[in-house]
C-alpha cells in the first residue's frame, strides 16, 4: 500500500504516530516560510504542514507542487494547537507535521475547480471532465449513497428469498412505451437484437421456470425523449414473484423503502407508514397528476354544478362542448400583480388551457379576471366549497377534464415552489391503484396498454373487453412520492387465452403476435404460474435522497441533455469496415 492510513480517518486517537496517507492537494497556503497543504482522498481531508526546516530539496520541490497533484506524505500526526482547531473538518483537531513528501503525479492546471461548488462550469464542461467533477464531496457522496442504496436493496431482498439472476443485454424488443435501441447482428445479416427496455418478459419467464422470487438490479436502455428525469439507460430494482396477489408485492416493497431511508438518509422522513393506496381517477380528480405531490394540500375542485347557469360566457361555452369547470385555491396570493397572473395564465396555456380565469378574495372585495363575470351567489358557493378566505387566489380552468386537471394540476406544482409549500425532507409514499387498462391513442385511433401488454385485466372487468375496453380497470400499481413516479408493476396475464386477446385488442395480427411473442404465448402453456412484480426506478429514489435536482448528478457517467456522452465523445462514426461487416450502409 502507498499509505498506511486514510486522510479522512485521522483524529486524536492518532496524536503521537508516524503515518503515510496518500491523495491529493486540495489547497494550499503559504505562511512565510510554512506551507499548509489540505491533501484530499475519498474519505475526507486532512491538513499537513511543511515547516522550513525540511531538507532544502524538499523545499525546493513544494514550491512546484499546484492543486490536484497527487502526493504521497509520510509525517507525524500532531494536535493542533489551542484555537487553530478546525471544526468545520472532520479531522479538524488534528495536522501532519510533514516529515517526506513523494510527488506521484503532477496535473495540468484543471478545467473546472473541484474544492468549491461555488464556481462550477456550465455541464457539458462537467461531463466532459466527469472523472474530476466526481471528486467534488457532493458527487463523491451521491456515489457512496447510490452504493448503500443498492447494497441496501440487495440485502434486503436476499433476505426475503429473492435470488438475483441475470438477463441477456442483446434480446428481443420488450416494448414499454419507448424505441428500441437496435443492436445489427453481423453473423445474421440484416437481423438485430434490441436491448432490453425492461427484463420484464425474462422476469415472468423466470417465474414460469419455477424461481418464485427473483430480482435484479437491472439497467434499462429506452430511445425517448430526456428529460431531468429520464436517461436513455437508467437502473430499476427489477423483482417479480410467483403466486401473490397485487398487496402481497406491494407490502414486500413498502417494507423495503420503510427501512431502507432511515437508513441510508437519516435526514429524510416518512410523510405516513403504511403509505396510502390512492385510486387513479381519486388522484386524477384531486391532484390532476397520476403522480401527486402528497406533501401539501391546494387540491382541485369541482364547480361544475356551481356554474351550471352561470352568464360568464367562456364558463358556457365549455359546459356546452361537455367539459367541466374546476379551480385551485392558492394561500396568500390574492395580491399578485397582472404581470404575475399573466406569468401563469401563458404556464396555463403551456399545459394545454385556452386561457385561465382568476378569482382575487381581497380586502376590497372580489377582484380578478373574472370577477365581473360571476354572480355573488356563486362565488359564495365557490368559497363555501373550497375554503377560499381573504387574501386566497382562486385559479378556475374551464375546458374538458382531462385537459382542466392537466392544467391545474400543473399550476399546483408551480405554487408549491413558489411559495415553498412543500417540506423538502419530507418524502410522500403513496400507491397509485386501479388504473385504466387500456388507453385511446386519438392520432392512430386504437386502443394501446396504459401500463404494458403483460399486465393482468381485474378478472371481474374481462367481459367489457369487447363491449367497452376503456371501463376495463387493470391490476397495475404505481409508487409515487413528491411528484415523482417511482415506480411500477403490475399482476401479470398469465393465461395465454388472455395473453392473446391483449395482443389482438392492441392491433396486433396474428404474424406479428407470433414472430414478436411466440415464444411468451408458448411458455405460458406449460404450467405458467399466478405471478406479479414491480421495478422501482433506482436513479430517481437516489435523485431525491441525495437532494438533486435531476438524475444526471447521481449517474457516474450520464448522457447530457441532448443523450450525447461528451467525455467519451459518443455517439460517434465507426470505420467503414465495422459497417461492413455488419452489412450496413450509411443513407445520408
Ligand atoms: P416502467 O416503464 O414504468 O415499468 O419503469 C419503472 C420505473 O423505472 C423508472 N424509469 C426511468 N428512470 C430513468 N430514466 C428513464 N428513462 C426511466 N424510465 C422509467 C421510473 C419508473 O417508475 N417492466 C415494468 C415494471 C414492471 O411491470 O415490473 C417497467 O419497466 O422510476
Ligand atoms: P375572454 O372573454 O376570452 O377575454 O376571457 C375572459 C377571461 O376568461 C380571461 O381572463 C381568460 O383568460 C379567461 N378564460 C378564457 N378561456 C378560459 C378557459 N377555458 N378556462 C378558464 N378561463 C378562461
Amino acid at each position: 500500500m502507498y499509505k498506511t492510513h486514510s486522510c479522512g480517518e485521522l483524529r486524536t486517537s492518532h496524536v503521537g504516530q508516524t503515518i503515510t496517507v496518500a491523495g491529493w492537494v486540495h489547497r494550499r497556503r503559504d505562511h512565510g516560510g510554512v506551507i499548509f497543504m489540505d491533501l484530499r482522498d475519498r474519505y475526507g481531508l486532512i491538513q499537513v504542514v511543511f515547516n522550513p526546516d525540511l531538507p532544502k530539496e524538499t523545499l525546493d520541490e513544494l514550491a512546484s507542487i499546484r492543486f490536484e497533484w497527487v502526493l504521497q506524505i509520510t509525517g507525524l500526526v500532531h494536535k493542533r494547537p489551542e484555537g487553530m482547531e478546525n471544526p468545520k473538518m472532520a479531522t479538524g483537531e488534528v495536522e501532519i507535521i510533514a516529515k517526506e513528501v513523494k510527488i506521484l503525479n503532477p496535473a495540468k492546471t484543471l478545467p473546472m475547480m473541484v474544492s468549491d461548488d461555488t464556481d462550477l462550469p456550465d455541464e457539458n464542461v462537467r461531463l466532459k471532465y466527469r472523472y474530476l467533477d466526481l471528486r467534488r464531496e457532493k458527487m463523491t457522496q451521491n456515489m457512496i449513497l447510490r452504493h448503500r442504496v443498492i447494497k441496501f436493496m440487495r440485502d434486503y431482498m436476499d433476505k426475503n428469498g429473492f435470488i438475483e439472476i441475470e438477463t441477456p443485454i442483446l434480446f428481443k424488443a420488450t416494448p414499454e412505451g419507448a424505441r428500441d435501441y437496435l443492436v445489427p447482428s453481423r453473423l445474421y445479416p440484416g437481423y438485430f437484437y434490441a436491448l432490453p427496455q425492461s427484463p420484464q418478459q425474462l422476469k415472468q419467464l423466470l417465474m414460469v421456470a419455477g424461481m418464485d422470487r427473483y430480482f435484479q438490479i437491472a439497467r434499462c436502455f429506452r430511445d425517448e425523449d430526456l428529460r431531468g428525469d429520464r436517461q436513455p439507460e437508467f437502473t430499476q430494482l427489477d423483482l417479480e414473484m410467483s403466486f401473490v396477489h397485487r398487496d402481497d408485492v406491494l407490502a414486500m416493497v413498502e417494507g423495503l423503502y420503510n427501512e431502507m431511508i432511515p437508513a441510508v438518509a437519516p435526514h429524510k422522513k416518512l410523510l405516513s407508514n403504511p403509505w396510502p393506496k390512492l385510486s387513479y381517477t381519486e388522484v386524477i380528480n384531486k391532484y390532476g397528476s397520476d403522480k401527486p405531490d402528497l406533501r401539501f394540500g391546494m387540491e382541485l375542485h369541482d364547480l361544475t354544478e356551481i356554474f351550471k347557469q352561470t352568464d360568464f360566457r367562456v364558463f358556457q361555452s365549455a359546459l356546452e362542448a361537455g367539459g367541466v369547470i374546476k379551480c385551485i385555491v392558492a394561500p396568500d396570493s390574492a395580491n399578485m400583480t397582472r404581470r404575475e397572473v399573466d406569468e401563469l395564465t401563458e404556464s396555463a396555456k403551456g399545459f394545454g388551457a385556452k386561457g385561465l380565469a382568476t378569482l382575487a378574495v381581497t380586502t376590497d372585495g372580489l377582484k380578478g379576471t373574472a370577477a365581473k363575470f360571476v354572480k355573488a351567489e356563486e362565488v359564495e358557493e365557490v368559497k363555501k366549497l373550497t375554503g377560499a378566505k381573504e387574501g386566497d387566489l382562486i385559479l378556475i380552468a374551464a375546458d374538458q377534464r382531462t385537459v382542466v386537471n392537466k392544467v391545474l394540476g400543473g399550476l399546483r406544482l408551480i405554487f408549491r415552489d413558489k411559495l415553498e409549500l412543500a417540506d423538502p425532507n419530507m418524502m410522500a409514499f403513496a400507491w397509485i391503484v386501479d388504473f385504466p387498462f387500456f388507453a385511446w391513442n386519438e392520432e392512430e385511433q386504437k386502443w394501446e396498454s396504459e401500463h404494458h401488454p403483460f399486465t393482468m385485466p381485474k378478472m371481474e372487468d374481462l367481459p367489457k373487453f369487447d363491449t367497452n375496453p376503456g371501463e376495463v380497470l387493470s391490476d397495475a400499481y404505481d409508487m409515487v412520492c413528491n411528484g415523482y413516479e417511482m415506480a411500477s408493476g403490475s399482476i401479470r396475464i398469465h393465461r395465454r387465452d388472455i395473453q392473446l386477446k391483449m395482443f389482438q385488442m392492441l392491433g396486433l395480427t396474428d404474424e406479428d403476435i407470433q414472430a414478436k411473442f411466440g415464444h411468451m404465448l408458448e411458455a405460458f402453456e406449460y404450467g405458467a404460474p399466478p405471478h406479479g412484480g414491480m421495478a422501482p426506478g433506482i436513479d430517481r429514489l437516489v435523485m431525491l435522497l441525495a437532494d438533486e435536482p435531476n438524475i444526471r448528478e447521481v449517474i457516474a457517467f450520464p448522457k447530457n441533455q441532448a443523450g450525447r456522452d461528451v467525455m467519451a465523445d459518443a455517439p460517434s462514426a465507426v470505420e467503414e469496415k465495422q459497417l461492413k461487416e455488419l452489412h450496413i450502409r450509411i443513407v445520408e
